[in-house]
């Protein structure tokens, strides 16, 4: 029997490219391959790279140029770019570093053996196309790394919407959902190896309308089937876009036992001119009033967003709307950064830039609301029972972690047989990141 090679795949970026490493581990693993944690003794080594934000084509650059030692002594590692700035600068990045082996675009993946093959055999290879087929569903099979009670899903890829500051439909394409009937076969395997909770993912997960038996399927109808899995216990998405909030999904909010109260909906600004300017096609009010209609049918849901500070044409009294939204609505935790003009992207032409230190001083105020508000959501959890799924053991002897209900880090003291359990909690001290609880009495 050969020795499998080795495989060490660095991740940038969102919870999508997490899903898409460990595809691309198993599509490698049908080739030979075995995952490694260190590079050192890799045979392959993957970046799997972000772009939406500042300076990302330069990070990978120079994490490549790291790994220039590592090629020299050994000659036959081989190196690969995945991910969105392999789609974005795919042939700049052959043509700038000689180390590059293979460059392979986020829609696929799938081809990856064949990519691989090549660079063996001594070629460099480019696949940044975006194929008809669906790369998951190419993969052969499904998801087969052995582990935890929790698992990411992807379930919808792309974006139509073209925010101004977004290289996303650039990079990822189209939106395409994957048939329901795939969506729910893959979460029935990651079931029945010991998977209670599931995250759906998309870059626009509610707008997802995969085919199902009688039709086009909805977000809040694929969650419903899912739902019904003996064992799923816990169902989760993200991200999501305010327009696509439909009433079903709002419904099952309040109806489906097993959606849990966390909700990740960005809204990126609270000034109507400037979300015109990022063509997000709602106002601040719109907003509002649909997490009022969000917290009808879920009082105790937690509210997530994503901010951007310094866009274009950003005035002190624009970055004021923005403040008394976050105020209104009171988020339990939030991402916020400065505008970053992407390559490519509508605004990143636009006049009105907003200097640096103007940028770095909103940024500042809004993360300290934000913080304020994260730390009034945590305490507010002491003295309430709780649901949490535990998923490893704490940094302190005799301790287990876990997510709740409502996607807060809570430890307790309790041994590893807890683990993959999910028990009633009562929490007793709140930190800004993680809560402390007991098992409270089932
Ligand atoms: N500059 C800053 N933040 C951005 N995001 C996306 N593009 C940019 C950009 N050009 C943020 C948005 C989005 C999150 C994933 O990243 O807030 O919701
Ligand atoms: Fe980017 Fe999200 Fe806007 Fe799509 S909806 S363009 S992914 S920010």
């Amino acid at each position: 029997m050969t020795t499998p090679r080795k495989l060490f795949i660095k991740t940038y970026g969102c919870q999508m490219n997490v899903y898409d490493s460990e595809r691309m581990a198993e599509a490698l693993g049908a080739a030979g391959y075995v995952v490694t944690d260190t590079a050192e003794t890799a045979d392959m080594i993957l970046l799997n790279t972000c772009h939406i934000r500042e300076k990302a084509a330069e990070k990978v650059y120079s994490e490549l140029g790291r790994l220039k030692g590592l090629k020299a002594a050994n000659p036959d590692l081989k190196i690969g770019v995945a991910g969105c700035v392999a789609q974005a600068e795919g042939e700049e990045i052959l043509r700038r570093q000689p180390l590059v082996d293979l460059v392979v675009g986020p829609q696929s993946y799938h081809r990856l053996p064949e990519l691989e093959a090549r660079a063996r055999a001594g070629g460099r290879a480019l696949d940044t196309d975006f194929p008809e087929e669906d790369k998951f569903d190419r993969l052969g099979g499904r998801p087969k790394a052995q582990r935890g009670p929790t698992a990411f899903l992807t379930v919808q890829e792309g974006c139509d919407k073209f925010c101004a500051f977004c290289v996303v439909p650039y990079t990822r394409g189209a939106e395409v959902s994957r048939p329901a009937a795939r969506v729910l076969d893959e979460a029935r395997d990651l079931v029945a190896r010991g998977v209670r909770e599931i995250t759906l993912l998309g870059q626009n997960v509610n707008a997802y309308h995969g085919e199902g038996q009688d039709g086009a399927w909805g977000l809040a109808r694929l969650i419903r089937e899912l739902a019904r899995i003996e064992g799923l216990d816990r169902i989760r998405y993200t991200t999501s876009h305010p327009n696509d909030m439909e009433d079903d999904l709002i419904a099952a909010h309040g109806d489906c036992r097993e959606l849990m109260p966390y909700l990740h909906l960005p809204v990126q600004s609270g000034s109507d001119r400037i979300l015109k300017a990022m063509n997000r096609k709602h106002s601040a009010e719109q907003y509002l009033a649909l997490i009022a209609r969000i917290r009808a049918a879920r009082p105790d849901i937690l509210i997530s967003g994503d901010f951007i500070v310094g866009f274009p044409g950003e005035t002190e009294a624009d970055f004021e709307a923005t403040m008394a939204l976050v105020r209104a609505v009171g988020y339990g935790q939030c991402y916020s950064f400065k505008y970053s003009p992407r390559p490519g992207t509508p605004a990143a032409e636009r006049e009105g830039q907003v200097p640096e230190d103007v940028k770095s001083d909103r940024l500042a105020r809004l993360q300290a609301l934000l913080d304020a508000q994260q730390q009034a959501a945590q305490q507010a959890m002491v003295g309430r029972v709780v649901g949490v799924l535990f998923e490893k053991p704490g940094r302190m002897q005799g301790q287990v972690v876990g997510k709740s209900d409502h996607l807060q880090a809570v430890h307790v003291e309790a041994g590893e047989d807890w683990l993959g359990r999910i028990a009633p909690v009562e929490i007793l001290a709140a930190a800004p990141n993680s809560l402390a609880g007991r098992l409270a009495a089932g």
